[in-house]
């Protein structure tokens, strides 16, 4: 039976500044998904919108393994499409990745249109068979959607971290669910005005 409640572990009203929004909504779900995955083993954890690496660092020091591979895909450039308040081009690092001293992370620079169909292609089964983490934060239907679908030709299960459930991402994530069979657990989620905003579960199949 799947389980389509995710453990709801905190929730927040009104205007949040970006702290309170780590504090309050990220860190609250992210601090527990060690619970579900075992830290020590190895991990393939595949970051979706990395800008800064903050949540790329994050989960780089919560799975210690050696063996563990991190890989952030971003632009660099910023957003490629408008998105309610953020024009084309918000996050820009002008084509800079992040300062790392974790020489497992990896930053893939480009499109993920264009920089995953590759990436996902000459992925070693070794990688594949790790357990494998997908971080989704790009805000955006368009990158959302077209990510699911392209890792969908490639792996069958895996953990999924939703950044912002309460909007784009969930429509993508639908539309995906919709279209395809797979089948999904929820095991956490923190709720913002009443919706669910950072989701973390699984693809099982
Ligand atoms: C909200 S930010 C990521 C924040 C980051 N995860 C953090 O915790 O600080 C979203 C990022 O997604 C990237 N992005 C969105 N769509 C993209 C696409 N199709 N290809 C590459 N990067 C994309 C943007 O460039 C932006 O840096």
């Amino acid at each position: 039976m799947a389980k389509k409640r995710p453990k709801i572990v905190s929730s927040a009203n009104g205007k949040l500044n970006a702290e309170s929004w780590d504090k309050l909504l990220r860190h609250k779900v992210w601090d527990k998904v060690p619970e579900h995955i075992d830290a020590n083993k190895d991990v393939l954890y595949m970051e979706f919108g990395v800008w800064k690496g903050d949540s790329i660092k994050y989960f780089a020091e919560k799975f210690k393994s050696q063996n563990s591979e991190f890989y952030g895909f971003d632009t660099f450039t910023g957003m490629p499409e408008g998105w309610r308040h953020m024009q084309k081009g918000h996050y820009d690092l002008s084509g800079n990745t992040p300062d790392v001293k974790d020489n497992r992370i990896k930053f893939i620079k480009g499109l993920f249109q264009e920089s995953l169909p590759g990436f996902l292609k000459n992925l070693k089964q070794n990688s594949k068979d790790k357990i494998i983490i997908v971080h989704l934060d790009a805000v955006l239907h368009s990158s959302t959607l077209f990510t699911l679908f392209k890792l969908d030709e490639y792996i069958n299960s895996y953990y999924f971290i939703f950044d912002q459930l309460g909007t784009d991402e969930c429509r993508a994530f639908n539309s995906f669910n919709e279209a395809k069979t797979k089948d999904y657990d929820l095991y956490l989620a923190s709720m913002w005005n009443y919706g669910p905003e950072v989701v973390f579960g699984k693809y099982k199949n």
